[in-house]
């Protein structure tokens, strides 16, 4: 029904698939898709950069063709057919879900985006002045602290008595801006049920059913986050909408029309898994401790934040409403390359070519800009700053559009605010960030790589009144 109804936006993601497949070849790296035997050889740069981590079967990044591939699956298919619960049980399962599979794992994320505790605990924090990013990791701390077995040990008090028995109207102690009235009803019928352990035998905790969990209640809690600082009281979910759907509605209040939800799913979709990423190791790096998967979601929250990575989405919208004007775009160029600054959602640690995610993004921009005269105004600006990016830097640096530019014009012209850019990353992003998580738990192994040390050796002691 959805496909049908938004027919341009898949013939404008096919359109993109055919620019991008003549424009690049699918041969895949050799070196980069075969069994590892170790130790491996690689040659290893900054940041990690070059160094081989794992094997993997969830995703692979090419990033001289610039092509992105789920699971055996090209990323255009995945935006064109699927849907964000499909390509989440993709990425966790390995396989594409049957009519009965994806039925459960949908019955799952209904229920576990059902969070009365969390909301009701998140809510007692200053939510409307912290960080939007602060306030979502604060809530997957939240989520945790209400679902792990690992926190109901016997000399733990019983949080649910001191919380009260009567959870259908509490009346809350911190009003949120805006609203007269502070009674937040909680359902209780369908709250999330403890976790049963899962086929790996591993915590709750550190289960496939935390994932389910995260994934549906990253996305209410970044909703909660939405209506909190703008004034509003959380809302239930509706049980009756896709993941896309129910996440605007749950942000805005408002059930969205076909095309939005649609454009809210493929951008959920396009950001779901990239390679080890900064975020996405980070997770992966504090799992291999054996610490749980409320923990690895959180580091890769703060990972995800910083502007070098998910933050750049919310930073390019400042840079376009800085440059204000498409003829300020060259000198406004030329100050920043003087400065020797980086330009917000150019360039890639692994791709050296377009990014395929904008080039659904880019489309899809210009699409629903159409309609809106603030986001036509940005885009006109990011398109010439694209040309004049291209133009300076010539080819030999391989500074294209990343995922980060095109995507703050489409939230934008969707009515969402520019804090909230980074944490719809999360939402998206915590799919790869689990999917990863269990893969390396299989075969897991603590990450401990060393340093070069190059300080001094055999200084002497001095107290501290003989110091100068
Ligand atoms: N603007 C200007 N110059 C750039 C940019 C940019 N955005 N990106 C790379 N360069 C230059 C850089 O100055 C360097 O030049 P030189 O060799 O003369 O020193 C060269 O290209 C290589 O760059 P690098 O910084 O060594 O590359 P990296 O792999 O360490 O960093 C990056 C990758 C994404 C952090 C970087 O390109 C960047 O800072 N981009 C802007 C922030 C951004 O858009 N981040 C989102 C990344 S994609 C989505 C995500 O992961 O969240």
């Amino acid at each position: 029904m959805l496909r049908h109804e938004t027919k341009e936006i898949t013939d404008l993601v096919l359109k993109a698939a055919k620019k991008a497949r003549k424009e690049t070849d699918s041969e895949p790296e050799p070196e980069l898709t075969k069994p590892i035997k170790w130790p491996v050889k690689c040659t290893v740069g900054p940041g990690l950069e070059g160094a081989i981590a794992c094997e993997t079967k969830i995703g692979y990044v090419n990033g001289s063709k610039g092509w992105l591939v789920y699971r055996g699956y090209d990323i255009f298919d995945l935006c064109a057919y699927s849907t964000f619960e499909e390509v989440s049980y993709l990425l966790l399962k390995g396989h594409l879900p049957t009519v009965t599979q994806l039925g459960n794992f949908k019955k799952k994320l209904i229920q576990y985006r059902h969070m009365p505790n969390t909301q009701r605990l998140l809510m007692s924090f200053p939510i409307e002045d912290m960080n939007a990013m602060a306030a979502l990791r604060l809530g997957t701390n939240l989520m945790r602290h209400e679902f792990t077995y690992d926190d109901t040990d016997d000399w733990r008090p019983d949080l649910k008595s001191v919380i009260g028995a009567d959870e259908d109207s509490i009346p809350m102690e911190t009003v949120p801006r805006g609203e007269k009235r502070a009674i937040y009803e909680f359902g209780s019928k369908e709250r999330g049920k403890k976790f049963e352990s899962d086929s790996l035998g591993l915590q709750p905790a550190s289960g496939l059913d935390s994932c389910y969990h995260l994934i549906a209640g990253v996305a209410s809690i970044a909703a909660a986050v939405a209506r909190i600082r703008a004034g509003h009281l959380p809302l239930e979910p509706d049980p009756e909408l896709s993941h896309a759907a129910n996440f605007i509605y749950m942000m805005t209040g408002r059930r969205p029309a076909p095309l939005e939800e649609r454009v809210m799913d493929i951008a959920l979709i396009l950001h779901a898994d990239h390679g080890i990423n900064a975020s996405t190791f980070a997770s992966m790096v504090v799992a291999s401790t054996l610490s749980d998967f409320y923990f690895s979601v959180g580091a890769g929250i703060a990972a995800l934040n910083g502007p070098l990575h998910g933050g750049a989405n919310e930073q390019v919208l400042r840079v376009l409403n800085e440059i204000a004007t498409v003829d300020n775009v060259k000198p406004w160029l030329e100050k920043i390359r003087k400065q020797k600054g980086k330009i917000m959602g150019f360039g890639h640690r692994v791709y050296k070519a377009y990014d395929p995610r904008a080039r659904v993004l880019g489309p899809l921009a210009e699409y629903l800009a159409k309609n809106s005269e603030s986001g036509l105004k940005l885009l006109h600006i990011a398109q010439a700053l694209e040309r004049e990016v291209a133009s300076s830097f010539g080819t030999e640096k391989k500074i294209f559009p990343n995922v980060d530019f095109y995507s703050g014009i489409v939230y934008s012209c969707m009515g969402i605010s520019p804090e909230l850019f980074t944490p719809i990353f999360a939402v998206s992003r915590v799919a790869g960030w689990t999917a990863r998580v269990l893969e390396y738990l299989e075969n897991n192994r603590i990450f401990r790589p060393r340093a070069m040390y190059i300080g001094e050796f055999e200084k002497k002691y001095k107290p501290i009144q003989k110091r100068t």
